[in-house]
């Protein structure tokens, strides 16, 4: 099995029985603020294009890049579907002249022509991926593949059910707009950052361990940073609390942890895998590239200012009336919301900043009110400033997903009172009916869920699925004196009290051992 690296999550897999394009990202995504890293622009895309079959995980836009798999990818590929609660993918594939399908079923094994197997796991809560992300395993020849992609499956056993593991490619770097657009003094912003590179590091140790593939490959990011207004978010400047370490750095952390199996795919290298071993040749030494990375990204920077340019020039909607806009979009979407507008809990503002950088517009998305008005001088739990061109440019192509657009520019600032709450996010992510209903329905059914089975961890007894996205704490969870933390994302919990650390609601049920469990559940929560 031959896999060619094509840039970021996105690689080519070559085999007797057919080829597999997966991810093909060329274009800058959000607002024109993440570009591949390393470039990949100067591929042979019309030959990369030329395949059998297309995967896309999901429909995040350094994975979906239609601009891309609409002028580079060969029609006639057949597209593998992950299975999905929604029919967006398949629609926007259509739209982009693809007509040949295989909708897969969750984890089911399929068997194409000459012997070629494949399977894809969809994860589907409303905060994996835009609606939902997938991984795909591939099999030929005795040779099996996980690219698992920047999915975060509760566990890897469906997949190593189905015999070793030879490459296994996932993510390692972040892709967040967390901790560095909170307005935070920066002894707090790299401390934060600090924990996510480490959690980062040790969720990707965590699945390789899993899985003990001979080879692992580092993929899906980290992006890279090309408009003057976010160059500090590459990783070039000695930041511990950088988010966004390079294959490079695994590699170096890798080994700290004693991992001697790493292989780093730059665009146009191509790694040859066998039931016995892998060779890997490169464009340019691996070691060479990463120590000019800087001069690669000022090369880089220089040559697509024109595209970023030309972006920037796209956004500014002066029509708009961006209040009567919103309102006219959200408020029913309000009226419908039951679980997520519950969630928020309060008042969110928006402050705008026209263009002229300095007059602002402050409207409030009021989820206990159910409607989108003028700020009030009044205490909202989050507050977010962007450029008002930036939502003018959202309401005028009817976008229904701002993480998958505003939010993963890093394009703006924010500041919050109290924890992280997901409910904000998943809301802004669901700005259609269609969408909305589905997450309503998955938290309404993730709720009711009762999940009896408990757990001892150290000196405590703990329901054994996290409050989260139900990991299997006896893996995934620690405990540190009265805390637990969960290890797949990283939340915490305060045992005594139950209480979520590290966003609101999510309450873990938690007793000492030997401890009367009316006893333990009367405790009064901590302050
Ligand atoms: S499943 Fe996300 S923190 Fe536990």
């Amino acid at each position: 099995m031959r896999v060619t690296g094509t840039g970021h999550a996105s690689m080519r897999i070559d085999t007797a029985a057919g080829s597999i394009l997966c991810d093909p990202w060329v274009n800058p995504a959000y607002f024109a603020s993440w570009f591949p890293f390393p470039d990949n622009s100067r591929l042979d895309w019309e030959a990369l294009g030329d395949v059998d079959y297309l995967y896309v995980s999901h429909l995040h836009r350094d994975h979906f890049d239609a601009a891309h798999l609409k002028r580079y990818v060969s029609k006639k590929a057949t597209v593998l579907l992950p299975e999905f609660p929604t029919s967006e993918m398949e629609d926007e594939f259509r739209e982009l002249g693809f007509t040949k399908f295989l909708k897969t079923r969750n984890e089911e094994v399929v068997e194409l022509d000459g012997g070629l197997k494949i399977m894809i796991q969809a994860l589907t809560s409303p905060t994996d991926g835009p609606i939902g992300d997938s991984s795909l395993w591939v099999e030929y020849d005795g040779v099996r593949l996980l690219n698992q992609n920047d999915a975060r499956p509760t566990d890897l056993s469906t997949f190593a059910e189905l015999g070793h593991v030879h490459a296994h490619l996932l993510q390692f770097s972040g892709a967040i707009w967390y901790p560095m657009v909170y307005e935070l003094p920066s002894a707090a912003k790299t401390a934060f950052g600090k924990q996510k590179r480490d959690r980062q590091f040790d969720r990707t140790w965590r699945y390789i361990d899993d899985l003990k593939a001979d080879h692992v490959f580092p993929i899906a990011g980290p992006p890279c940073f090309l408009d003057d207004e976010l160059w500090q978010f590459n990783d070039i400047f000695g930041d511990e609390g950088n988010i966004f370490p390079d294959q490079s750095v695994f590699l170096s952390e890798y080994a700290k942890v004693g991992g001697t199996n790493g292989i780093v795919l730059l665009p146009g290298s191509v790694t040859e895998v066998t039931t016995t071993g892998a060779t890997t040749t490169h464009p340019v030494p691996v070691e060479e590239f990463f120590a000019n990375k800087v001069a690669h990204l000022e090369e880089m920077r220089e040559r697509k200012r024109p595209i970023i340019e030309a972006e920037k020039a796209s956004w500014r909607h002066p029509e708009v009336d961006v209040l009567k806009e919103l309102k006219r979009r959200v408020e029913p979407l309000l009226d419908e919301s039951i679980y997520l507008a519950k969630g928020v809990g309060g008042p969110v503002r928006f402050d705008l900043v026209g263009y002229d950088g300095e007059s602002i517009e402050s409207i409030v998305v009021d989820f206990p009110g159910k409607q989108v008005r003028p700020y009030a001088d009044e205490k909202v739990r989050y507050r977010f400033r962007t450029e008002r061109a930036l939502v003018e440019h959202l309401l005028h192509i009817g976008e229904v997903d701002w993480v998958n657009s505003l939010f993963l520019s890093c394009r703006f600032s924010a500041a919050r009172i109290g924890q992280y709450n997901e409910f904000v996010y998943a809301f802004f992510k669901c700005l259609s009916t269609e969408r909305l209903q589905y997450a309503e329905g998955w938290y309404d059914e993730h709720e009711r869920a009762v999940d009896a089975e408990d757990i001892t961890l150290g000196d405590w007894v703990v329901q054994r699925r996290c409050p989260h996205l139900k990991a299997d704490l006896s893996r995934f969870g620690i405990v540190d004196g009265d805390q637990l933390t969960c290890q797949l994302h990283g939340w915490r919990f305060d045992l005594p009290s139950g209480r979520c650390l590290t966003s609101v609601g999510h309450k873990v049920r938690a007793h000492r051992v030997g401890e009367d469990v009316a006893v333990a559940q009367a405790a009064p929560p901590a302050s």
